[in-house]
């Protein structure tokens, strides 16, 4: 089982004087259980809409998505996003901002608390349950973000550049946190980011996109992530002669690609 996308495309159509858009062209991607698969490319190439297709909140102009054996029409709790920016509300404390969720589909205060604290646990926020949110830092926004989507316990965790915000120690270290939380809670992931160090770390399968209109151009399998969870240290890994080879092949591909748009 797992998520398969078949021959998707999507087109925005004409407004406002500008012509239709490609925004994706004919995209065939499988995301199996357990799987993290990281979306790389430039800027415009269709990855938020691919996140968006996959979230249920925009359908396809032709072809079809196919959860466990089911089309996607719509939005689910088997699916949860993180965005970039976070999107708490800033008059919740942190606990119930993680809640939030739970709260939504109906879930009793003294349950809802109890599932929301393990997240927290998990997140390295215990203490901070009664602490207004706009008092954390990014990173430990960021992090809140994550706690409550996993509440929902989504089949897949969708993740537009969750990252891209945070200073480099901080976004080492949340990169770190998320494939072990991914590696604890058995989770699909599909992962959007601009680094090409911190999509070959991160992804168990990498999907690299070129823009107009936004394609696959390719797909590599990786196996650093794994290489961290079974106890080599980042940074040993992302030094490693197989990470340095991979990391110019793909970075070549991407510049060829903005070569090719300029
Ligand atoms: N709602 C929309 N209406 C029209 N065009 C859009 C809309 N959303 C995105 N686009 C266009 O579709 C293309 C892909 O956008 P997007 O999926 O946001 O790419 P990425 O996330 O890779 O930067 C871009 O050219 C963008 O301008
Ligand atoms: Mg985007």
């Amino acid at each position: 089982m797992g998520l398969s996308i078949e021959d998707v495309s999507v087109v925005y159509p004409a407004a406002d004087r500008r012509p239709p858009v490609d925004a994706l062209s004919r995209i065939n991607l499988t995301i199996d259980d357990e799987e993290f698969v990281v979306a790389l490319g430039a800027s415009g190439c269709g990855k938020s809409t691919l996140l968006n297709l996959i979230a249920g909140f925009l359908s396809p102009t032709s072809g079809r998505l196919v959860l466990d054996g089911q089309a996607v029409t719509g939005p689910g709790a088997d699916r949860a996003v993180v965005f970039q920016k976070h999107a708490l509300l800033p008059w919740l404390n942190v606990l119930d901002n993680v809640a939030f969720g739970l709260q939504v589909q109906g879930i009793g205060k003294s349950e809802r608390h109890k599932i929301a604290n393990q997240y927290l646990g998990m997140l390295g926020l215990d203490g901070f349950q009664g602490a207004p949110v706009y008092t954390l830092s990014g990173g430990m926004q960021q992090r809140v973000g994550i706690a409550r989507a996993l509440t929902c316990d989504p089949r897949l965790l969708l993740m537009d550049e969750p990252l891209g915000a945070l200073d480099a120690l901080t976004r080492e270290k949340a990169q770190e946190l998320i494939l072990n939380i991914w590696n604890d809670t058995h989770k699909s992931v599909f992962f959007i980011t601009h680094s090409v160090e911190e999509a070959l770390f991160m992804g168990t399968k990498l999907v690299v996109m070129s823009p107009r209109p936004g394609r696959v151009t390719h797909v590599f399998d990786l196996p650093f992530s794994r290489q961290f969870l079974d106890g080599a240290p980042a940074r040993r890994v992302k030094a490693s002669r197989e990470f340095i080879e991979i990391r110019e092949e793909v970075l070549e591909i991407i510049f060829a690609d903005e070569e090719a748009a300029a």
